[in-house]
């Protein structure tokens, strides 16, 4: 049998050197942003773990700053903190209060890690008593525009808390401007807007709602949030929220919206999020604890695959586990 010429892709995978020499996307430990869960509780030894999460608790602030401090050890950067405050209203004042839970957990950590980049998540659904993402009209409906001078409010008392950046993720229309707007104000030039600018009505986002307990009591957030089955719509979203001042963007969830991952990335300029949700998280960690799936290869996997769609940075419950696989 003759053979004619033909590609010999083998000749770069032939050893492990040659396979890191032309490797093309690599995942670092900065590119990762750990999700916490904090509680406003007087125990500070509190910790519950939380079923649909495995491996993920509600924590005390005290236990946050210590868990914290151990991934860091690890190699942490950054963490993204959602609160669970003790009451919830319908005008979600948890969220703006000065001494709101997440307000309360950032100060702990800025004071005990001042290199920590802390992102804060900004809505009202985890403050809310009917669980939506904006005030409520006589009809049930989430009212736009009353609902921004509270997100902007929650957004500057997170600045003064010490976030290092504020992640809208309510989908309001205009929040990051009204944000933006405000933080300017209060003399918060400085911190930059990572804005969930294309997030889907997902139902991956249901072990999140267990830990945040913010399922809304009624109706979905499909009228805010967007239809999974568009695409084009996020190139608008993305650009509204550039417009208004957004620094970074966020695309959410992450595995299966992979293509509006490399839209964003060959369209914006700007350093792209992916948002690995909790129910991407859930999914494979159910397959690992089951044997069907080997865990460190999985996880290494979805997240090389979100970075090769074109996130430069991925926010993810997997980061602390992940950290020590890096190191080389
Ligand atoms: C707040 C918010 C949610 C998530 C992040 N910020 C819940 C939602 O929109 O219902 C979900 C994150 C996850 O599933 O890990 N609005």
């Amino acid at each position: 049998m003759v053979f004619g010429e033909f590609h010999r892709g083998r000749r770069l995978r032939r050893t492990p050197f040659l396979r890191d020499m032309v490797r093309e996307t690599e995942l670092r430990p900065d590119d990762l942003i750990q999700g916490y869960f904090v509680v406003d509780t007087a125990d500070p030894n509190f910790e519950r773990p939380i079923s649909s999460l495995p491996g993920q608790s509600q924590l005390s602030v005290e236990r946050l700053v210590a868990r914290v401090g151990a991934a860091m050890e690890a190699g942490l950067r950054s963490a993204i903190i959602f609160g669970l405050p003790e009451k919830k209203d319908p005008v979600g004042s948890g969220a703006y209060a000065d001494d709101g839970i997440v307000q309360k957990a950032v100060m702990r950590l800025k004071e005990t890690y001042p290199e920590l980049v802390v992102v804060t998540d900004v809505c009202l659904c985890e403050y809310t008593s009917h669980g939506h993402c904006g005030l409520i009209d006589g009809r049930g409906e989430v009212q736009n525009d009353p609902t921004l001078e509270l997100l902007a409010k929650t957004a500057v008392s997170h600045a003064r808390a010490g976030a290092d950046i504020i992640a809208p993720s309510d989908m309001m229309d205009g929040r990051v401007g009204a944000i933006r707007m405000a933080l300017d104000d209060a003399d918060f030039s400085h911190i930059p807007i990572m804005s969930y600018a294309v997030k889907y009505a997902s139902c991956f986002y249901g072990p999140f709602r267990d830990a945040a307990d913010s399922t809304p009591a009624f109706g979905d957030r499909r009228g805010y949030q967007m239809d999974p089955a568009n695409v084009r719509e996020g190139l608008r979203e993305a650009a509204a929220d550039l417009s208004e001042g957004a620094d970074m963007l966020i695309v959410k969830p992450a595995m299966p919206y992979l293509d509006v991952v490399r839209l964003l990335r060959d369209n914006f300029d700007v350093p792209l999020v992916a948002y690995q949700v909790s129910g991407e998280y859930a999914m494979l960690q159910a397959a690992i604890a089951n044997g069907w799936l080997d865990g460190k290869g999985a996880i290494l996997e979805s997240l090389t695959g979100i970075k090769r769609a074109g996130a430069d940075m991925i926010i993810t419950y997997f980061a602390e586990q992940v950290l020590p696989w890096l190191s080389k």
